[in-house]
């Protein structure tokens, strides 16, 4: 082959790489390119904002309570007019909160959690109202889903919900499929209305060949945005703002949302987005429901969490215990340290261990060690929480009832 086709194929080559190694993040797909996922692109890219120590420590002294270490430690990282939200707190009025899961498997793992931990820490603090939607359309429409699975999912997911201890007296649980109707579709049908082919494709990259329900799907998810969709809850408040704790994968559906509520009369919601959780391979693996070594469940015993961390959680120390003596470990890329970070709560013993892991005083072995203890007291704790959630209480949280005290 000629000199100048073997250097075009080339050219062809590393623009595909190129190509390849660029993160892609959406509801539906994270991908990161080389390096793990790039969180200041993408702040820029969807144009939000970022959560800084002064953010940080207005939340603390407005909720009178030390900010979660979700918060103070940066995997709620990002944000969208959460300084509105906080302003009219402080003024005396209040807020509510809305959340949400796809309910595409039985079993979670820690990083189905997260958002669901932190939003119970909010609602506890604020003091607020929360609406909780399990996305069973959605679940049927993406994944190869019957729809009695998919309502058989959010049944079963929301027990985990419920065991992460959301008070009954302010907290609405619904499946779209036994909820969207009445107001709440009428809202769908007032966003639809706003959002052309173009806006859609160019927010969630549709195509052509994808069915018509999934480019009609995104109204679901905005309306719980808007308190006038729940009319058993907010009569009479249509301005009621809303705060939707979420990971940042969630931030399309509600950049349209932002982008068409004023065009229909109502308030923007307000956002405090989570970056992800790492795989137990490194922050550039994906934990996957097909490969449950990838993640902690919150169904595994104690033995699978000790193998699982023992075994595959990637390490930043060095090959032989005289060279980490020597070194120290790179925190940077080391999993154990990064899982401590999110679940480790005392301050001084997480900055000891960094410090003394860092230094090579501190095998990975034994940083290991105190992740599988912390780990195991979240899992069992979930485990007992859950055990303990019945149907009632399913029934409970998902019926369609005012909550009288709910802002009290
Ligand atoms: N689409 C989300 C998922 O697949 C579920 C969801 C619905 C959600 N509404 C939300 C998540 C609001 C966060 C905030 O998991």
């Amino acid at each position: 082959m000629a000199a100048a086709a073997a250097a075009a194929e080339q050219g062809v080559d590393a623009a595909r790489k190129e190509e390849e190694e660029e993160q892609v993040v959406n509801p539906w797909e994270v991908s990161a390119g080389k390096g793990g996922i790039d969180y200041d692109k993408l702040v820029d890219q969807f144009g939000c904002q970022r959560i800084d120590d002064a953010l940080v420590d207005r939340i603390a002294r407005l909720t009178a309570r030390p900010p979660h270490c979700f918060l103070r430690r940066g995997l709620f990282f990002a944000h969208r007019d959460l300084n509105e939200i906080l302003d009219l707190y402080e003024n005396g009025q209040k807020f509510y909160l809305y959340t949400g899961r796809g309910p595409s498997s039985e079993a979670l793992h820690l990083g189905h959690l997260i958002p669901f931990m932190f939003t119970k820490y909010l609602q506890e603090a604020f003091k607020v109202p929360l609406v909780i939607q399990l996305t069973d359309d959605e679940k049927y429409l993406w994944k190869n889903l019957t729809i009695q699975e998919s309502k058989r999912l959010a049944r079963e997911n929301a027990k985990d919900i419920i065991a992460c201890g959301f008070d009954i007296e302010r907290t609405f649980i619904f499946s779209d499929f036994s909820f969207v109707g009445g107001a709440f579709y009428e809202n769908m049908m007032q966003v639809a209305r706003c959002v052309t082919m173009n806006k859609a494709i160019g927010i969630f990259g549709f195509n052509l060949e994808d069915h018509i329900r999934k480019v009609s799907f995104p109204p679901v998810q905005a309306v719980p945005s808007f308190p006038s969709s729940f009319p058993h809850l907010f009569a009479g408040k249509d301005q009621l703002r809303c705060l939707i704790p979420c990971a940042i994968d969630q931030d399309p559906y509600f950049r349209m949302t932002r982008d068409v509520a004023p065009r229909i009369g109502y308030q923007k919601p307000s956002l405090i987005e989570s970056r992800f959780f790492p795989a137990l391979q490194g922050e550039n693996t994906k934990m996957s429901a097909s490969d449950a070594n990838s993640a902690i469940y919150v169904t595994d015993s104690a033995k699978e969490i000790k193998t699982k961390v023992n075994k595959y959680a990637f390490s930043g120390g060095q090959d032989s215990i005289e060279f980490h003596r020597k070194l120290g470990a790179n925190l940077d890329v080391d999993v154990p340290i990064k899982y401590l970070n999110f679940f480790l709560e005392d301050d001084d013993e997480l900055a000891h261990i960094k410090k003394e892991y860092k230094e090579g005083r501190m095998l990975t072995g034994e940083v290991k060690q105190r992740l599988i203890a912390v780990l195991s007291e979240i899992v069992a704790r979930h485990q007992r929480a859950r055990a303990q959630v019945t149907e009632e209480m399913v029934d409970a949280f998902m019926a369609v009832r005012p909550l009288p005290n709910m802002f009290g």
